[in-house]
């Protein structure tokens, strides 16, 4: 099965986004971030229950250095130099009652977080999400409730040059990205 197209329809938002690690200097203006979110907003959720929540912080505020504190060893060394980041959240109840669980929460903020990533690629703004946190040090540092879980804190910024990383991320960073050919992730298609 030849079923590789991508090259000339996938759009470009999606084709040029990349984790990638090597931030420039340059800040992200307030409202490019805002704009980011509210791409995000426009995602798909079940019942239209939009179960994400934010925390975003420009580099050089106290709410910056709360977040890089709670990241992962093997991300601090990259991440440090990103000009913000957002930590995504997810309400795991419906908004009906605040206590039935909501089974597709999960699963409607990663295309929250995704449509951020297209929407950056889109103004050449590099979205890198990390599942590399202290979850739990987030809750207690913003006071997150029982419903409310991280999920993710996307480190975003403008790239800079593969030669400012120390490795290993420098080779990282050089590594062809690979996806799996979709002829193995299709399971039907008649
Ligand atoms: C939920 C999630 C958690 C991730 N956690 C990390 C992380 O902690 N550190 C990191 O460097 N990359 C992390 N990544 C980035 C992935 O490694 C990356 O998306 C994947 O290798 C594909 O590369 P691409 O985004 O450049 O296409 C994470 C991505 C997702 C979606």
């Amino acid at each position: 099965m030849s079923l590789s197209n991508s090259e000339t329809t996938i759009i470009g938002a999606i084709k040029n986004r990349w984790s990638a690690r090597s931030f420039s200097e340059q800040a992200i203006a307030k409202n490019d971030l805002l704009t980011i979110i509210e791409a995000g907003t426009w995602a798909f959720s079940a019942m239209n229950e939009q179960p994400w929540q934010v925390i975003a912080a420009h580099k050089g505020t106290e709410t910056y250095n709360k977040i890089l504190s709670t990241l992962m060893p093997g991300n601090t060394p990259w991440a440090q130099h990103a000009a913000a980041f957002i930590v995504t959240i997810v309400r795991t109840t419906l908004s009906k009652d605040g206590i039935t669980a909501n089974g597709t929460a999960e699963h409607d903020l990663g295309a929250f977080n995704a449509t951020m990533a297209i929407q950056g690629s889109a103004m050449g703004i590099i979205t890198h999400p990390m599942g590399g946190f202290d979850k739990n040090k987030t809750k207690e540092i913003f006071n997150l409730s029982e419903t409310q879980k991280p999920m993710a804190v996307i480190a975003l910024g403008y790239l800079d040059s593969v030669d400012k990383l120390p490795e290993p991320y420098k080779t990282r960073e050089l590594s062809p990205r690979v996806r799996k050919p979709i002829n193995e992730i299709i399971l039907g298609h008649e």
